[in-house]
């Protein structure tokens, strides 16, 4: 069997298989449908200092090979995450990686401090890309404000850090860039690029916040090009992210640059993917008869 172990600077995963913040809930939804041992980790739906209630209803909405979401960051707080979720998660056999949100540095930084005196967690993925809140994705879409907030944490907590990036802008390479030379472990790309649904019989928009973030395979050519050109451009891993359903959509990601992939829109239809595609790539794997997964990372021609 051929190694799947990834190594993402200070971050060591057991394999590249993650699922995605805000497709798996807290874990515990998933643990009738996932062995998650299987998996090389798990992002529980990003967290912001104080409880969220998210945007108004209706917040999803099914679209062409996609998903329009716009939750608005609806979630219990980090106290209630500290207390309730984090012992559940921590007792799974596998990476735990907490999404954080904030609205400016301090709060990135009153998180971090507070998560990185947690025993056992694996990392940390900064949200600065959620396109349903105001502020936030600002981080994610100037290279100096992503620099600024991947410093401070870096700063703040011992965690291997990942800067998690909006397609939203013009050159995410230049974003990349900069969370890099801040000190991000690595980046995860992309979040959901901005779109909207019209009911033009109602002359209304769908989504109670009228955009929402596109996911699933109708974004996967687009993600693997993003992935593409931060791999080719900077210097940090790179996880994938961005409509990944099938073995060859992980083999894909993979070949363009990806040290790992997040699986995310597909928990949704089918709540096993994640562990199906653990298995799947240890067999693709040895298919084609490669010793690690490190000899498929980045070997495109
Ligand atoms: O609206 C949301 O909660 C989505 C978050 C995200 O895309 O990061």
């Amino acid at each position: 069997m051929a190694s799947l172990a990834v190594s993402l600077n200070r971050l060591s995963l057991a394999n590249p298989i993650l699922v995605a913040s805000g497709t798996f809930g807290y874990a515990r939804e998933m643990e009738a449908f996932v062995d998650f041992s299987r998996l090389g980790g798990i992002i529980p739906k990003t967290i912001t200092p104080l409880p969220r209630r998210g945007n108004p209803p209706p917040r999803t909405v099914e679209t062409a090979s996609g998903m329009l979401n716009s939750i608005g960051l609806d979630n219990d707080g980090i106290d209630y995450f500290i207390a309730s979720h984090l012992p559940y998660l921590l007792s799974l056999d596998t990476a735990i990686i907490a999404n954080i949100a904030g609205k400016d540095v301090g709060e990135f930084v009153s998180m971090a401090s507070r998560l990185g005196q947690v025993e056992g967690l694996a990392g940390l993925e900064l949200n600065i890309s959620c396109p349903n809140v105001s502020g936030g994705v600002d981080f994610g879409t100037n290279p100096e404000m992503a620099a600024k907030v991947v410093s401070a944490v870096r700063s703040a907590c011992g965690l291997p850090v990942i800067a998690k990036l909006t397609p939203n802008v013009t050159s995410i390479a230049a974003i990349a860039q900069a969370a890099a030379e801040a000190g991000a472990d690595a980046v995860s790309l992309v979040n959901t690029f901005l779109g909207m649904a019209i009911d033009w019989r109602k002359r209304r928009p769908v989504l109670g916040n009228t955009l929402g973030g596109l996911s699933g395979p109708a974004i996967k050519p687009l993600a693997l090009r993003c992935v593409y050109q931060v791999a080719q451009n900077v210097d940090v891993p790179v996880i994938g992210i961005g409509g990944i359903a099938s073995i060859d959509d992980v083999m894909e990601f993979l070949v363009a640059g990806a040290s790992a992939v997040q699986i995310g829109t597909a928990n949704f239809y089918n709540p096993g993917v994640s562990e199906t595609l653990a298995g799947a790539l240890e067999t693709c794997l040895a298919d084609i008869g490669v010793e690690s997964v490190g000899a498929v990372i980045g070997s495109l021609s």
